[in-house]
């Protein structure tokens, strides 16, 4: 069964899940890799890169800047294997179209950073989802470090005027892994050194990356400084599994009695496991293996077995850890014990809003789901009646109501479900496949 450009999609419940899976390359990661080996001088060869349509439009980025990329699918290599000719530091070409980042977020802030070092003027746009999300957050130190950035009211499209940048020291106001990443690509086309102080420790892609490609980098405590100029070398990168899509299939097999589900070669970055730690707190039964690094980064397996949950409860200091699992883990307590989640307002600015959209879903799936300001609640009751969820067009979504789906009496529809395709085209054929 091909399920993969349905936006309708109907999901039945669950007796067990089984299997061994390899989700598709991290998607943070992926990202980062083509845009610094777009900016290393020489070819990089980045094996495993994302399926998704969010790494895609990186690539088509990168493209329109006048960086050279092949391309082709790899099935041996679970992924795309991408091939990136890179012209060094500054290289990018002005371009007069827009450069459409389509629904990912991730390219639009870090892209910014760089073209805020390159004088010319640009225009990054995206689709209706990435016209809402919040921009002020990397404008304003853009603009401190000597770029002009114009947003119609804080919100894509961005113009940028780029120009020639001087490093500062920043705080980041909101704990965020795109802000810093932003400053930190503008800082390797600034004069002097950049430093960014994060209030708490956001996922370190980034700085493992630079350091990777050869970057002068230094970290102390939840403090970075890179040092602007010093050229890039390209760099043959492996991109391990995204544990945000293996959270699916582990949340899935500790909820859904009889399961057991392994996850091979996924990232084990402990910036982006904290959705690990809360479910080893309600008593889950999780094991990892780890096998080896990559450019920097741990990657190996994850297994997880149902077990019977206690509560869950998410507060604000474990939030910038498992930012992204939040719906995987309250799809999760539809099945079973409760989730409490607190300190997450940052999810009314993803893909949608992430809290509203959430809890009306699960509601229209028949859960007991309450709203909140800055996070939401669901109480397992028994297995829910099923019912139709609309995704709002964002990934996670799709696939946290497909979870919680397995939890119903009776099939559920999911509208919007081809939302998958950003992060996870085959989300809904390995679903199928890992029925018992
Ligand atoms: C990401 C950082 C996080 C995360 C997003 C990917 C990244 O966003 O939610 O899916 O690749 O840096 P914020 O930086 O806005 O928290």
């Amino acid at each position: 069964m091909n399920l993969k450009g349905s936006s309708l999609v109907t999901v039945a419940p669950a007796q067990r899940l089984r299997g061994h899976v390899r989700v598709p390359g991290d998607k943070s990661i992926s990202h980062r890799y083509a845009m610094l080996a777009a900016l290393a001088t020489g070819t990089s060869t980045i094996v495993g890169y994302s399926t998704g349509a969010d790494c895609q439009s990186t690539l088509s980025c990168l493209e329109s800047l006048g960086v050279r990329i092949d391309s082709s699918t790899n099935t041996e290599t679970f992924g795309k294997t991408v091939v990136v000719h890179g012209a060094g530091l500054g290289s990018f070409q002005r371009t007069d179209p827009p450069i459409d980042a389509g629904n990912s977020g991730t390219t639009m802030r870090l892209l910014a950073g760089i073209l805020a070092g390159h004088p010319f003027d640009s225009v990054l746009t995206g689709d209706g989802s990435l016209q809402q999300r919040p921009m002020k957050r990397i404008i304003e130190p853009l603009q401190r470090m000597g770029a002009l950035v114009e947003a119609p009211g804080g919100h894509p499209p961005l113009t940028i005027h780029g120009a020639e940048l001087s490093g500062i020291a920043y705080t980041t106001p909101v704990a965020s892994a795109q802000v810093k990443s932003a400053i930190l690509l503008a800082g390797l086309h600034a004069k002097g050194s950049t430093r960014v102080d994060e209030p708490t420790r956001t996922r370190d892609h980034s700085e493992r990356a630079l350091k990777a490609f050869g970057a002068q980098l230094s970290i102390s405590g939840n403090s970075i400084t890179v040092t602007g100029g010093t050229k890039l070398r390209p760099v043959n990168l492996a991109v391990p599994g995204d544990p945000s899509s293996a959270a699916f299939w582990l949340v899935a097999a500790a909820a859904v009695p009889g399961s057991d589900i392994t996850i091979n070669d996924v990232s084990l970055n402990p910036t982006r496991l904290g959705y690990l730690n809360v479910l080893k707190r309600a008593g889950a039964d999780i094991e990892v293996t780890r096998r080896s690094t990559s450019a920097g980064e741990p990657f190996g397996s994850i297994r997880a077995r149902h077990r019977t949950l206690g509560r869950i409860s998410v507060t604000s200091s474990d939030v910038p850890a498992l930012i992204d699992e939040l719906p995987a883990l309250g799809a999760l307590a539809v099945h079973g014990g409760a989730i409490d989640v607190s300190g997450a307002r940052e999810l009314r600015h993803k893909e949608s809003d992430r809290i509203t959209a959430f809890s009306r879903g699960l509601q229209n799936l028949g859960a007991d789901v309450e709203e909140r300001t800055d996070g939401f609640r669901v109480t397992h009751n028994g297995p829910i009646p099923g019912g139709v969820a609309d995704a709002t067009g964002d990934h996670r979504l799709a696939m946290a109501f497909a979870i919680a789906a397995l939890a119903g009496k009776n099939p559920s529809t999911i509208t919007g479900a081809s939302a998958v395709s950003v992060s996870y085209p085959d989300f809904f054929d390995v679903l199928e496949s890992l029925r018992g």
